[in-house]
């Protein structure tokens, strides 16, 4: 039997520290039980001490999502590290992570502490998490740039110290993939008690190189890779979960492991995180981009026509990437509906699905055929909004030639309906320019992008606004049959995320 490779996820911790990813407790839930689903092995569910939603969010995730362990991330400080366990205690199989800087540059720069009291801070952290869980991962951040005899050091000291994963981190995305396999066999070959620990590393991507790095790594030695859906985090990203692991498994005659994602979920999976975060997937992105199983050129389709294995290394059922209609239509009632829904991993309260159920009715009536993502994006719209300062009830828009664009709207504020005519150079700028006066914001629009989901002239259109205010900047999303009214949507949605943001400001790991 091959090598298990452990899938440690950090899309909602390194993932959620993308530009404008920040999602809110609902939406964190919603893709813990989605990443359970994948087959993970650790969901790092967040970062508790950074604010009071983090905490919140990670709580809920480790009392509601089973079958899969849930890390919390800590400083090497006994704040940062009881908060963590307070947070994923209820977790049926809670781990903290624990990390500190071991590299010259974040020694003496950032933390500004010698080596020697860095090393005594990891270990001092190590054997406080120690007294909550035995399921304790340290982590040296930036080792890709930390001096190799120092890393042994370190590794040793917070093995004996109780660590049972050791993380090394190339966190600034700066090591080659010979390089960063060196680092990992070197550890492997010098650390005495190395082989009491699962060595894991976490790769960021400003080279474009955190896959390769990772499967570098996996060749030396490391049984962990930490890594994200679609490869959202910090900066240019971490390694891509589903690179990762479709590499692994196309590729396993070379690598010879193996990993236990259920790869079948993963186009699902960047669907969702795409849904929630609003960060869309480039059309060319290996294994999740649209055109990854698109075939254009004559000779290529004539291979294909052939034998399919000419040109295809893996397959799109594989990662679950077909496009099915969904059985249900204008005549389905809702028992039938609550049991697609439960299909596609949606279990919720009746209020919720009669609602949905409603919006699905009057979606037959606008579009022929309805797809999953058609289904996904109600949902997203009816049940994971629900909660926010700021709800569209109503709008209309005139607008047409000769005519100046007009809109009307009313927004529940706060509990509160408020409504408002105004006028703008376009249909949207209208409906922008009214929204923005009724919420009073001071945001100023970066970027507007419409997308169609599903096929075909009646496909719902998907929209992602980029806002900014005060230096922070937050992407929303709508998605609606009619694109104004799906701008709007997406222009509320970033509104609420700035509105969070703004009540739980983060510190930065
Ligand atoms: O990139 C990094 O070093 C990290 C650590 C906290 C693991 O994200
Ligand atoms: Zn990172």
């Amino acid at each position: 039997m091959s090598d298990k490779i452990y899938i440690f996820d950090t899309t909602l911790r390194d993932g959620e520290q993308s530009p404008g990813a920040t999602m809110n407790t609902n939406e964190k839930l919603r893709l813990a039980r989605q990443l359970e689903r994948l087959g993970v092995d650790v969901i790092e569910a967040g970062f508790p001490i950074a604010s009071l939603g983090d905490f919140q969010a990670v709580e809920k995730i480790a009392l509601n999502v089973k079958g899969v362990q849930i890390a919390g991330l800590a400083r090497a400080n006994p704040k940062d590290i009881e908060t963590a366990w307070e947070a994923i205690k209820k977790a049926e199989a809670p781990r903290i992570h624990t990390f500190i800087a071991t590299s010259p540059i974040h020694m003496e720069q950032k933390l500004r502490m010698p080596p020697e009291k860095v090393l005594e801070a990891a270990k001092e952290a190590v054997k406080l998490a120690k007294k909550f869980t035995s399921n304790v991962q340290f982590s040296a951040e930036d080792a890709g740039r930390s001096d190799i005899d120092f890393l042994c050091r370190v590794t040793e000291e917070v093995i004996k110290a109780g660590a049972i994963t050791v993380n090394i981190p190339d966190t600034v995305g700066y090591t080659l993939p010979d390089e960063f396999g060196e680092r990992i066999k070197y550890l492997m070959e010098n650390v005495p008690n190395i082989h009491q620990a699962v060595i894991s590393v976490h790769c960021h991507n400003d080279l474009g190189l955190a896959v390769a790095n990772s499967l570098a790594a996996v060749r030396n030695g490391a049984r962990q890779v930490e890594c994200t859906i679609n490869g959202i985090g910090e900066r240019a990203g971490n390694a891509s979960l589903e690179e990762i692991v479709m590499a692994i498994r196309t590729r396993a005659d070379i690598l010879n492991c193996h990993t236990d994602v259920n790869t079948q979920e993963i186009f699902a999976s960047s669907r969702l995180v795409t849904h929630i975060t609003g960060i869309i997937v480039q059309p060319n992105k290996a294994v999740v981009g649209a055109n990854a199983f698109a075939h254009e050129a004559g000779i290529h389709q004539d291979g294909m026509l052939k034998d399919k294995r000419t040109y295809e290394i893996m397959t799109p059922e594989s990662i679950g990437a077909t496009v099915t209609p969904l059985v249900l239509g204008k005549h389905s009632g809702s028992h039938a509906f609550k049991i697609r829904l439960e299909e596609l991993g949606y279990h919720l309260e009746q209020s919720d699905i009669d609602r949905v159920f409603s919006k699905f009715k009057e979606l037959t009536d606008k579009k022929k055929e309805i797809f999953e993502d058609d289904l996904h994006a109600l949902v997203a719209e009816e049940v994971f909004r629900v909660g926010e300062k700021y709800r569209l009830e109503f709008l209309t828009v005139l607008s047409g030639y000769g005519l100046i664009p007009t809109a009307t709207v009313v927004l529940e504020i706060d509990g509160e309906m408020k409504q408002l005519a105004g006028f703008g150079s376009g249909p949207i700028d209208a409906v922008f320019n009214t929204i923005a006066k009724l919420t009073t914001t001071r945001a100023k629009l970066l970027r507007f992008a419409v997308n169609a989901i599903t096929g075909g002239t009646d496909a719902q259109g998907e929209v992602t606004v980029r806002i900014e205010e005060d230096g922070i900047i937050v992407i929303g999303q709508g998605s609606d049959p009619d694109i104004i009214s799906a701008s709007a949507k997406a222009y509320i949605n970033a509104l609420n995320r700035l509105d969070y943001i703004k009540n739980n400001p983060r510190i930065k790991a």
